[in-house]
């Protein structure tokens, strides 16, 4: 069976669509079997990969499965018995929908920013994972190159009990060149920062699955 990994956050913009996206690169360039299921309303997941297909010709090593509210559930059991790795973009409200992509994960990563309008909007996230007894953690995302925001917001998230990532990724042009390009910036640019950010997160993820 595969992993599936949810990408939860009810607050809009804090990144779910990026580490789903980028991580799902990074699997696919280590010669993994990746699937994609875009559950939020929004459709940013897909459109980043129907840009990649319409550049690339095919989704390099990615697999976007369609589903519907209705079969959720079902789709994503189905798409871990053949993938290695399933994410899946949450949707943004906590509905049903919500509940059962929950149910059917592994592990949720909460994207958040470093403000506080963000550490208290996670909180409707946080609880809700808890509350269905999933594994799950806190990503920070779009961390300024300076200043003190992001250990301030990491300090209050740890206090309030919520797990962390201590993988952080920044505030970078080349992720928001690669959304735009469908592409992961890793295959955009391997040696670059963002790239190590984003591998460091997948090291993350991976201990965090391992069996302790
Ligand atoms: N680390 C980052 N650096 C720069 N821009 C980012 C970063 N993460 C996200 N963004 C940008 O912020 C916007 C919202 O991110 P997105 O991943 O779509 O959030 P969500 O899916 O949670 O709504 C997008 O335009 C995206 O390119
Ligand atoms: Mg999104």
């Amino acid at each position: 069976m595969g992993h599936v990994i949810l990408l939860a956050q009810q607050k809009g913009g804090a990144g779910k669509t990026t580490l789903l996206t980028q991580l799902a690169a990074e699997r696919a360039a280590a010669g993994a079997n990746v699937a994609i299921l875009d559950l939020d309303p929004q459709r940013s997941t897909t459109g980043w990969f129907r840009e990649r297909l319409a550049r690339r010709g095919d989704g390099g090593g990615i697999a976007l499965l369609e589903s519907a509210e209705w079969r959720a559930r079902s789709d994503i059991d189905k798409a871990a018995k053949s993938a290695d790795w399933v994410f899946v973009d949450a949707p943004g409200s906590a509905d049903t929908l919500g509940r059962i992509a929950m149910r059917a994960a592994d592990l949720a990563l909460i994207p958040c920013q470093p403000s506080m309008a963000d550490v208290w909007a996670s909180e409707a996230t946080l609880e809700m994972a808890r509350r269905e007894k999933l594994a799950h953690a806190v990503v920070l995302n779009r961390v300024p190159p300076r200043g003190r925001a992001a250990d301030e917001a990491a300090a209050r998230l740890a206090r309030s009990g919520a797990p962390m990532i201590d993988a952080r990724l920044g505030q970078r042009s080349a992720f928001v060149e690669a959304f735009m390009r469908g592409a992961g910036v890793n295959e955009l640019a391997r040696a670059g920062k963002a790239a190590a950010e984003v591998t460091a997160l997948a090291r993350a993820v991976e201990a965090l699955l391992a069996p302790r």
